[in-house]
């Protein structure tokens, strides 16, 4: 038996003809510059999320960047986040000039400990980027608390949490600015690159709206340097398409999650992630801390079962963040993790079948 990590095959298949119908409306139009579809979609996510605003950019780096920069941050700054994510989460801060201040995550949720954040802060400090790492939010309650006692901004990176709720709210609504991935590999991907800002301030929305194209307003008037980075016509087509079943897919991955829960709680060496109890999870991945990580790693692959190690390097021993002068040992927790982590196919198409040959395997593994 063969088991992928994603199987986006499988998904695109019974949606297939909706794609290349939307997709047609495109080439018939030619509209590929900000199309109807981008509005539509945007309008889409603004209800799916329930916020105000919904700016659709290039990608979900791009959304960070602009939203780092609609908040004014730059030269001289200093920006808090967390060590073990991906890279985007870091490098769009050293991107717009500002410096990266890590704080360690909490080794059960794997997102930022906010009993950390504080120590952190200094007179240079302006934002917090939060990441809702593999789906799961962040505790914002306590999070928002902080930021306001110290008066700072926050952008939650959402990248993989789309939908995923926290105490009954949607995350990437509870700081100035959300943002989105549409990477192909997150519960809702695009046919490509694709992301979002999400705001409720009028004004970073107006901003936002500008900063994407260059920050033109008018045309061929700047008011602000922007990028460029509109989210394809295309891409927002397909995206409409997928949009009709996310809360399914993401229903399914939950699902697939509690039968791993049930299933693999009998090994000592292995530890399944642990949900907030405020916290509705999307599970964009199911993430194991495991003894013998890199040999079960090795023992799967064997067996034709798709797995990964997000992330085995923390960004504080990245080489380009070597200038930030710290060293190993100074957020433990995220290196251990890097030594540990494994996550295992959860996605929604996976069957049954599947999901016990995994669970066999991993069992073989360990007894
Ligand atoms: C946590 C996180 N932040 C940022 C990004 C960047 O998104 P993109 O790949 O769309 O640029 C990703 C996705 O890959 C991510 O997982």
């Amino acid at each position: 038996m063969k088991v992928p990590l994603l199987d986006l095959h499988t998904q695109y298949k019974p949606i297939l003809n909706d794609i290349k119908d939307e997709m047609e409306k495109v080439f018939i139009t030619h509209a590929y510059k900000l199309g109807p579809q981008v509005k539509e979609f945007e309008e889409k996510i603004q209800q799916y999320c329930k916020i105000k605003h919904a700016i659709g950019c290039a990608s979900g780096t791009d959304a960070l960047i602009l939203a780092l920069i609609a908040l004014d941050i730059g030269d001289g700054d200093e920006v808090i986040t967390i060590p073990f994510t991906f890279f985007a989460t870091a490098g769009t801060i050293h991107r717009v000039g500002a410096r990266p201040t890590f704080v360690d995550v909490k080794s059960d949720t794997f997102n930022i400990d906010p009993d950390k954040i504080e120590k952190a802060i200094t007179p240079r400090t302006k934002a917090i980027i939060v990441v809702h790492l593999f789906g799961q939010p962040a505790e914002m309650d306590i999070i928002i608390n902080i930021a306001q006692k110290y008066n700072l901004k926050v952008i939650e990176d959402n990248a993989q949490g789309i939908g995923a709720e926290y105490d009954g709210k949607v995350a990437g609504t509870f700081g100035d600015i959300g943002t989105l991935s549409f990477f192909p590999s997150k519960n809702l991907g695009a046919m490509g690159d694709g992301g979002m800002c999400l705001t409720d301030n009028d004004e970073l929305s107006a901003k936002l709206f500008q900063l994407r194209v260059h920050g033109e307003n008018p045309q061929y008037y700047h008011k602000w340097v922007g990028l460029n980075s509109r989210l394809d016509t295309i891409q927002a087509a397909v995206l409409l398409v997928k949009l009709r079943s996310l809360e399914n897919w993401s229903e399914a991955r939950r699902r697939n999650a509690e039968y791993y829960y049930k299933n693999i709680n009998d090994i000592p060496q292995i530890k399944l992630p642990v949900i907030h109890k405020k916290a509705k999870t999307i599970f964009n991945q199911f993430t194991l801390v495991v003894e013998r990580r890199d040999e079960l790693l090795k023992y799967l692959h064997s067996r034709d079962i798709g797995c990964a190690v997000y992330y085995p390097r923390p960004l504080h021993l990245q080489e380009c963040f070597s200038y930030l002068n710290y060293k190993e040992g100074d957020f433990p927790v995220a290196e251990e993790l890097t030594n540990k982590v494994i996550s295992i196919p959860v996605f929604s198409e996976i069957t049954r079948e599947q999901q016990d040959y995994v669970i066999k395997t991993i069992k073989e593994f360990y007894i």
